[in-house]
């Protein structure tokens, strides 16, 4: 990087928190972190993480582009153009303006193999891949992207997090898709079917929490079906919980979650408004993927 500055984006997950701490060990307050609140994330999840990196001495910006995203996906249901603009709005719109502001010429990326593996098989297009699908970073946003994960998988990356003395809150932390609540919204992605989304993952986190998995969440599926609330019909929104093991996310097996808990979940989820069923997904992975976009 010679004497260049760095921006990156922390989301809070093990593979950007990680690239944040080398990030700043590395290159001190040449690197600028920020926090891009993309409308999409978890309940809390902006100021929580910015907290917990501020005890750590690390100060993070948080970036209001909630209105850019919601407005990139509006119209789109097609799973790969979904990704696409949250791709774009991420790299192009947001980054793009972050750099002519600051005048970084690196963006420090959490990109693992994984990643990359699953984009060039054609499996799915993650959100972070650009080198390896013939993009060129510099030439399109105007920025060089620094990939120092890019030979581990998420094992490795949990291992990087507990030697450079991330806390448990982070290094245990399930992983959350680049695309956020967009990989788990069926159809359109409308703030009101995230805020639906965003409920179900607050009450599967919780209940999930000692279950030691490797991944548990909420998808909302673009279908609907019939009800009773109240006593009287209702045509309701219906919520699929997924819960897997796995080592490296590349093959994954559902958890035979106890009946109680599942009852206990079910109940909370129809509780959310709109929603009237919740379904327990048991499908491993091949040949379903862990998340549903
Ligand atoms: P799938 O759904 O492909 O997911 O079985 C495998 C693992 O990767 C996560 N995932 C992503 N992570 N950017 C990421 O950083 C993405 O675009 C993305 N899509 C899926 C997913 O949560 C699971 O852990």
């Amino acid at each position: 990087m010679g004497e260049g500055i760095a921006v990156n984006a922390l989301s809070g997950g093990v593979d950007s928190s990680v690239v944040t701490v080398l990030g700043h060990r590395a290159l001190g307050d040449r690197l600028k972190t920020v926090f891009v609140d993309s409308g999409l994330m978890r309940e809390g999840e902006p100021e929580w993480v910015r907290d917990l990196f501020a005890g750590m001495g690390i100060p993070v910006e948080i970036v209001d582009a909630r209105a850019e995203f919601l407005g990139a996906l509006k119209g789109l249901t097609d799973p790969e153009a979904k990704r696409n603009a949250v791709t774009n709005t991420f790299y192009s719109t947001v980054f793009g303006r972050l750099v002519r502001q600051t005048g970084a010429k690196f963006l420090l990326h959490g990109t693992i193999l994984t990643d990359i593996e699953e984009t060039v098989a054609g499996i799915k297009r993650q959100h972070n891949i650009l080198a390896q699908i013939g993009i060129d970073p510099e030439q399109m946003y105007g920025y060089q992207v620094l990939e120092p994960l890019v030979t581990l998988r998420k094992d490795g990356v949990r291992e990087a997090a507990s030697i450079l003395g991330l806390p448990r809150e982070i290094t245990g932390r399930i992983p959350f898709p680049g695309p956020a609540l967009a990989a788990r919204i069926v159809g359109e992605v409308t703030e009101e079917r995230v805020e639906t989304v965003r409920a179900a993952t607050a009450i599967v986190e919780e209940e999930l929490a000692d279950s030691r998995a490797f991944q548990y969440l909420a998808v909302l599926l673009d279908d609907k079906a019939t009800g009773i609330r109240e006593g009287r019909r209702e045509f309701g929104q219906i919520i699929v919980v997924r819960c897997v093991q796995s080592v490296d996310a590349r093959q994954a097996t559902p958890v035979r979650i106890s009946w109680d808990v599942l009852d206990r979940i079910c109940e909370k989820v129809t509780r959310v408004p709109g929603v009237n069923r919740c379904l327990y997904d048991l499908t491993p992975k091949p040949p379903g993927t862990i998340e549903y976009v």
